[in-house]
């Protein structure tokens, strides 16, 4: 079962096997700087993490995308702060999911062989974060906020998320997790 408010992050290089270096997220992982700072901004506050909320990465590189990872905020355990440290987690899972459709590779850290089409059936309705969005509010939870990572999505996920409401966070184009920072600040406010 979800939880009430969800991050989805596309990572479109995003590796998914596990043949890259803790060392070399930004490349060799595809970006994956990108993906496992989002798991930091949407789990983490200080001294502790947020239990109401899930991040989920979808690894779209090769060799063979897409690959769903799930960190349920309620369950996760063995998630630090660090980027590296999520990485390993990522990597672990990788390595555990080899010919499986899905594995729990670590406690509260899921593993699927699903794409963006299934996962948005699964999940409380979308939200699209768009530079050019003409929403600034968003609705009330349970969602699922979904935003890129230092790629545009493509034209077919943007037709994926036709029906979702495009919500703009400013006027500059931010990096993805500080927009998940920002997410949080408005929905604990609202
Ligand atoms: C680094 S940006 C994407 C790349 C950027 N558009 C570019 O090509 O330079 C990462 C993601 O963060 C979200 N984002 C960034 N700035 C935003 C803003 N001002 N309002 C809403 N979402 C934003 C979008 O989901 C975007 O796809």
């Amino acid at each position: 079962m979800a939880a009430d408010r969800n991050f989805l992050i596309i990572g479109h290089r995003a590796r998914t096997a596990p043949d890259w270096k803790l060392d070399d997220l930004c490349g060799g992982g595809g970006r994956l700087d990108v993906l496992v700072r989002c798991v930091t901004a949407a789990l983490w506050v200080s001294h502790g993490l947020r239990r109401d909320t899930d991040a989920w990465l979808l690894l779209l590189g090769p060799p063979a995308p897409p690959v769903a990872v799930h960190f349920a905020g309620k369950t996760v355990r063995y998630l630090n702060p660090d980027e590296r440290s999520t990485a390993a987690l990522v990597r672990n899972g990788l390595v555990k999911l080899r010919n499986r459709d899905s594995v729990e590779a670590s406690p509260g850290v899921t593993l699927h062989r699903i794409g963006l089409v299934e996962l948005l059936a699964r999940l409380p309705p979308a939200v699209l974060l768009d530079e050019a969005g003409d929403a600034t509010g968003f609705p009330a939870a349970p969602l699922t906020i979904v935003l890129s990572d230092d790629r545009d999505p493509t034209e077919a996920e943007r037709a994926e998320l036709e029906s979702a409401p495009r919500v703009r966070l400013g006027d500059r184009s931010l990096l993805s997790s500080a927009c998940i920072t920002l997410a949080h600040s408005r929905l604990d406010s609202a």
